[in-house]
């Protein structure tokens, strides 16, 4: 029996990431090959951008995706998030050189306010939802306190393609494929002060520090290259990345909408309960697990060397700074 479609609202749909992202929603990476989706899209209400848009859904019509079971393009929150199951909330500002990701959160953050609002008044009864739009954490404390009667296990940010980075750069220096590392964990703020673990993240079922020999290269390069990756983007191509955070979005709503593996995690940012000594109510990243049914939990009882609990500390001080400043946002 074909299964009832998802929607999926997707907004800066006509953006670099919306472009990488669009045809992998639909062509069935993000909830799998039998998985029917409908589109949503939002952008600006912009004659230039609305063109734009029509564009994009003109070459997903071109694609004829047999998952694909429907396209709405709209300026407007209350069309774009109507009975959406998923809202990827992309659209926003990138920085630009020289500019850490929190420069943008006065402009980017009140976006937010108002697509909160529409998600809890407009999105379907279990809707989810995934921030991108930088910086993500702070973002996605103002649309989950913006959405009011939405449980607040709903809203995540993206530190997948910062897991992705990690594993990456470990699997190289260890001269071995990123399949080969496993339980990849991202603490903190999608952001400079990002924790990359060395400890609990493993290399062929060993700690990756067991492997990697060289605590001089984890404590230094290691952090300093995940921990900026973002920036050296932006410094090598002019812009910010974009296939591989459509890519890491495409990995994050999968594995949060599939039960994950016995004995595995994610990187997920999702909503403190206090654990590790995180505040509670902060967006911060985890280690979580799905139960492929809608929840989540945060592993519990990881070990946490000194280094980095001292880092953990400095990136949740980060958040908290950063929720000081959106203060008149959160009501
Ligand atoms: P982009 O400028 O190419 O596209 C952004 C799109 O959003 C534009 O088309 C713009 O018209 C639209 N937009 C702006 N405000 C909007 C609003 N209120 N409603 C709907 N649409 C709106 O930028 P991009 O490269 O696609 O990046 C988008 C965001 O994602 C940036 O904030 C960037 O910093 C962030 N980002 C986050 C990660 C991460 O890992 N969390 C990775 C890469 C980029
Ligand atoms: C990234 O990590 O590539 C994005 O957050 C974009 C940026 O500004 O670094």
């Amino acid at each position: 029996m074909t299964k009832a479609p998802i929607r999926v609202a997707v907004t800066g749909a006509a953006g670099q990431i919306g472009y990488a992202l669009l045809p992998r929603i639909a062509s069935g990476a993000m909830f799998g090959p039998d998985q029917p989706v409908i589109l949503q899209l939002l952008e600006l209400p912009i004659d230039k951008v609305m063109q734009a848009l029509k564009g994009v859904a003109m070459e997903l019509e071109d694609c004829a995706f047999p998952l694909l079971r429907g396209i709405v393009c709209s300026s407007d929150t209350k069309v774009a998030f109507k009975d959406a199951n998923w809202c990827l909330l992309v659209g926003s500002k990138p920085r630009g050189p020289g500019m850490e990701r929190n420069d943008l959160i006065r402009e980017n953050g009140p976006i937010f306010v108002g697509q909160g609002q529409a998600i809890a008044e407009v999105g379907a009864k279990d809707v989810r939802v995934a921030v991108v739009g930088n910086p993500c954490n702070t973002n996605a404390l103002i649309a989950m306190h913006s959405a009011k009667g939405v449980p607040k296990e709903r809203f995540t940010a993206m530190t997948r393609l910062d897991q992705n980075r990690a594993m990456s750069q470990l699997a190289t220096k260890a001269g071995v494929h990123s399949t080969d590392v496993t339980h990849a964990t991202i603490w903190g703020n999608h952001s400079a002060t990002q924790v990359p673990d060395y400890v609990n993240t493993k290399i062929q079922g060993k700690p990756a520090n067991a492997v990697i020999k060289d605590e001089a290269w984890l404590k230094g390069e290691f952090f300093k290259t995940v921990q900026q990756r973002g920036a050296a983007i932006i410094a090598a191509r002019g812009s910010s990345s974009a296939f591989s955070a459509a890519s890491a979005l495409v990995d994050h709503v999968h594995d949060l909408h599939f039960a994950t593996p016995a004995g595995e995690w994610r990187s997920v940012c999702v909503v403190s309960d206090g654990s590790y000594g995180v505040p509670a109510g902060l967006i911060s990243s985890f280690p979580v697990t799905s139960d492929g049914k809608g929840g989540w939990k945060i592993v519990q009882g990881l070990p946490l060397d000194p280094f980095v609990k001292e880092k953990i500390a400095a990136t949740v001080k980060e958040l908290e700074g950063e929720r000081a400043v959106v203060a008149d946002l959160l009501k």
